[in-house]
């Protein structure tokens, strides 16, 4: 196994006095006008709370950087840190000092007027070009640059370990560095899911596109013993059998590689278990008009309409096939939870995933949309095994991809 220094080593040598930057997730959603934005779910921030504290209060000169949303390499207001920055603050207990730009005169002017113990946070670092270059040069000059605000880095942001970016990656290689706590306890339970599971190991997958999801699905179909597709991505499947979809979210250019999966399980003796019920409405839900939610069976949506969540019999046969779990990950709401009269299937889920944690097993809810889930349908975190922070990166994780962000911080 890969070894790496650790943010307790790091603590060890001492930092006291240290500028040491620190990449984290912060990137929550948010809601509202530019300058009014409100933040709708705070789990990444509170998530990496622990790691700058630690720092801080072994004296470290905290540097936090850290993208919101996908801004087009230069600055846009609606993206800026600020809410978030506010918010770190009341979480850390602590005053947090904010630069207007990332690597600019205000960047340096906080991070050099900082004392011992006092913790900063840098503007949208994807207001910067050189963040997200696909251009090795201009990345690493970009690295340069943030580089030089301090002597040690700390990456604790396991959202972005799966993107090759110049704070995740090309600083790691300009700076003595050590892994976050929170990607440590990231890697660990995943590493669980991956290395010899305890079974029945039972992988539940929804959101919106299939195609997000082929590499994983392809990868645990060889692992997993059952697999329970949900969310948007479901009508892809349900065309493959021969259904119709109405107007529901339909990827025809996956039709047919659902149809191999399909055929793979059932080959391979891996349950693939489909809603045999939605619920469909004529039209997205929206701000102005009221849910006309239907239940109709999955062979059987009208063609006007659209399934917007999995029905209830599918989401009791769900719930069942959870049950006696030893390993669950889940990753994609059933449906648009965060309309209620959308929301039953994906409550059923992460009710079925507290069971599995009460009875002893592992339940791993999978970052960002199902994270944001389990929050706003009001379940205590502590209910389940492990809450990621990372949507993609969990899920590149369990396709066996390389993380960039967390092989260039292995010991030569
Ligand atoms: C996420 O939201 O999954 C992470 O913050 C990564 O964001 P990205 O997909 O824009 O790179």
């Amino acid at each position: 196994m890969a070894s790496y220094t650790t943010l307790a080593d790091l603590v060890e040598q001492g930092v006291a006095g240290k500028r040491v930057l620190v990449r984290s997730d912060l990137n929550v959603p948010l809601d509202g006008p530019a300058d009014q934005k409100v933040i709708t779910d705070d789990g990444r921030i509170r998530a990496s709370v622990p790691t700058i504290r630690t720092l801080a209060e072994a004296g470290a000169r905290v540097v936090v950087t850290a993208h919101l949303g996908r801004p087009k390499g230069a600055p846009d207001p609606a993206y800026s840190l600020r809410p978030v920055a506010a918010r770190l603050g009341e979480l850390l207990g602590r005053d947090v000092r904010f630069a207007r730009d990332t690597v600019g005169e205000s960047a340096h002017e906080v991070v050099h007027g900082l004392e011992d113990g006092q913790v900063a946070v840098l503007e949208n670092v994807r207001f910067e070009a050189g963040e997200t270059s696909k251009d090795d040069a201009e990345r690493g000059a970009f690295a340069d640059r943030l580089a030089s605000l301090a002597e040690l880095f700390v990456s604790d942001g396991f959202g972005v370990v799966h993107r090759k970016q110049a704070s995740v990656y090309d600083v790691a290689q300009r700076l003595p560095h050590a892994v976050g706590g929170l990607v440590q306890a990231e890697i660990e339970v995943l590493r669980r899911l991956t290395v010899e599971p305890d079974r029945p190991y039972v992988v539940v997958l929804g959101g919106s596109k299939v195609s997000d999801k082929l590499g994983v699905i392809d990868n645990l179909l060889g692992k997993a013993d059952k697999l329970l597709v949900g969310g948007g991505m479901v009508f892809t499947f349900l065309k493959a059998q021969g259904h119709e979809v109405g107007k529901s979210l339909l990827e025809e250019d996956q039709v047919e590689v659902c149809r191999e999966y399909l055929q793979r399980a059932a080959e391979s003796g891996v349950q693939l278990i489909l809603p045999t019920d939605v619920v469909v409405d004529t039209a997205f839900p929206s701000g102005d008009v009221t849910p006309s939610p239907q239940v109709v069976a999955a062979s059987e949506i009208p063609a006007d309409s659209l399934g917007l969540d999995i029905g209830p019999e599918s989401a009791r046969a769900f719930a069942g096939a959870l049950v006696g779990a030893r390993t669950v990950f889940w990753n994609g709401p059933m449906g648009v939870f965060e309309v209620d009269a959308f929301a039953d299937g994906t409550r059923a889920v992460a009710q079925a995933l507290t069971e599995v944690t009460a009875d002893g097993g592992l339940s791993v809810v999978g970052g960002g949309d199902s994270a944001a889930a389990v929050r706003t349908l009001g379940f205590a975190e502590d209910a389940f095994g492990h809450i990621s922070t990372g949507g993609g990166a969990s899920l590149e994780y369990l396709e066996g991809k390389e993380l960039p962000g967390v092989r260039v911080l292995e010991d030569d």
